[in-house]
């Protein structure tokens, strides 16, 4: 094959960013065979900012698109809009999205109507519940939908896919490029001098107590806004009161609709930490200093195995039932009472702990990106055959 393949890589949010960067990586590995453009639709901004900074990621495009607390509707038009032109300019062979969010599937939308093939890294996820997560979940089956190239990160979503019709021919096994992710970052970690610990990091240090036990908090599912927020945050008061020798640390997702509320409940409360979003350095730095971890985040459920550490998942229907079915997390929702119940255990309870520990990782093996850039050459090799 003479001519190089042009992939246009898009991404718009904090994961995407992340589970991106190892592919992009090792797309820049192979400039013989690739011209690599980077698109950031922007749909996060400061929150991306960190991941486009400390994976040095480059875009060749960044979009703006973000404005504070829009609409689904209003998101979605900006993006339509900007994608087409984008396509336009770039006439890329393939474009490569990643997950759920509303970047992802309107990037791969835009990319169908122009027939520019597509590949989907994290592909057939499901819950099966169109409103949980939402609207994650019908955005990534609409992918599928539309996707030459599937990349799945566990037997689970293979199969799920097998049995919606997708042709083995496009579909691939590969694990989740999180885990390739983790590894370069803590490469990085690993390089750096005493003198060059990030900045965050040296503010935790500080602001945490850590011969105290440390539960680390995520929290942003859109279907969780209102009751179910104040549900969980009520539990995290009550947790911290009845265990003085804990400390909550709680890096605030920046959407309104979580941050007020959280502000509103958690706030001026001794052993509850309020903090802003962390970079992925400080960030798996402060999972691997945590006793626990209570997330509804994909990525962080993903990423507690590696690090080995047991996830109180704070959600009704998990995509990453793997890990759950290995008993190293659990699904208790956003009832306060579960939560409490649930983190007393792990608090109380040694043997129940350790039982939550992971002696290996579902979710991958460090190798995903390179199968799937390894699967695009091939799909054009065979094409040109
Ligand atoms: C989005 C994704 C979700 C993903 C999550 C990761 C959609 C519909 N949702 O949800 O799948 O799990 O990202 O975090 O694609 N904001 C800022 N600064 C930022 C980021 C967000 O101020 O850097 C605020 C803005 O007010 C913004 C709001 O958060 O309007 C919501 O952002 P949006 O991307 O629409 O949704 P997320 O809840 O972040
Ligand atoms: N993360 C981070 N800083 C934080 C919180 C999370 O870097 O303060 C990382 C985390 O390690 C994971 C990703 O962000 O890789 C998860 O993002 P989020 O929970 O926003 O989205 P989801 O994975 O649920 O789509």
């Amino acid at each position: 094959m003479n001519k190089k393949i042009k992939i246009l890589v898009s991404f718009g949010t904090r994961p995407e960013g992340i589970k991106l960067a190892p592919v992009i990586k090792e797309i820049q590995k192979e400039s013989d065979k690739f011209d690599l453009i980077i698109c950031s639709t922007g749909q996060h901004k400061e929150m991306l900012k960190q991941v486009i900074d400390f994976f040095e990621l480059k875009p060749d495009i960044e979009l703006d698109v973000m404005v504070q607390n829009q609409s689904l509707g209003m998101l979605s038009s900006k993006i339509l809009g900007s994608m087409e032109e984008v396509f336009k300019k770039a006439c890329p062979d393939m474009v490569i999205v990643q997950g759920d969010t509303t970047t992802a599937f309107l990037t791969a939308f835009i990319a169908f109507y122009r027939k520019i093939k597509i590949g989907h890294v994290e592909a057939g996820l499901r819950t099966y519940n169109k409103y949980s997560p939402f609207p994650e979940e019908i955005n990534r089956q609409l992918i599928s939908k539309i996707a030459d190239l599937h990349f799945a990160p566990t037997k689970n979503a293979y199969e799920n896919l097998r049995k919606e019709g997708i042709d083995a021919k496009g579909l691939f096994l590969t694990g989740n490029t999180v885990v390739d992710a983790i590894n370069w970052g803590a490469n990085r970690i690993k390089t750096k001098s005493e003198d060059q610990k990030s900045q965050d990091i040296r503010y935790l240090e500080n602001i945490l107590d850590l011969n105290k036990k440390i539960i680390l908090v995520t929290m942003h599912r859109r279907e969780s806004f209102g009751k179910e927020i104040a549900n969980v945050c009520e539990a995290l008061k009550h947790i911290s009161q009845k265990y003085k020798d804990v400390d909550i640390v709680y890096p605030v997702h920046l959407n309104p609709n979580v941050r007020n509320p959280v502000g509103k409940i958690l706030s001026n409360i001794d052993n509850i930490k309020l903090i802003k979003p962390l970079s992925y350095e400080p960030f798996l730095w402060l999972m691997s200093k945590s006793y626990f971890l209570i997330t509804d985040s994909g990525g962080v459920q993903e990423e507690a195995p590696t690090l080995r550490k047991p996830v109180l998942v704070i959600r009704e229907f998990t995509e990453r039932s793997e890990s759950v079915d290995l008993g190293i997390s659990k699904l208790i929702g956003t009832n306060t009472q579960s939560i409490i119940n649930n983190a007393s255990l792990l608090l109380d309870n040694e043997v129940d702990y350790e039982k939550m520990i992971a002696d290996n990782n579902p979710y991958g093996d460090g190798k995903a990106s390179k199968k799937i850039v390894s699967a695009i050459f091939d799909y054009y090799s065979l094409k040109n055959k």
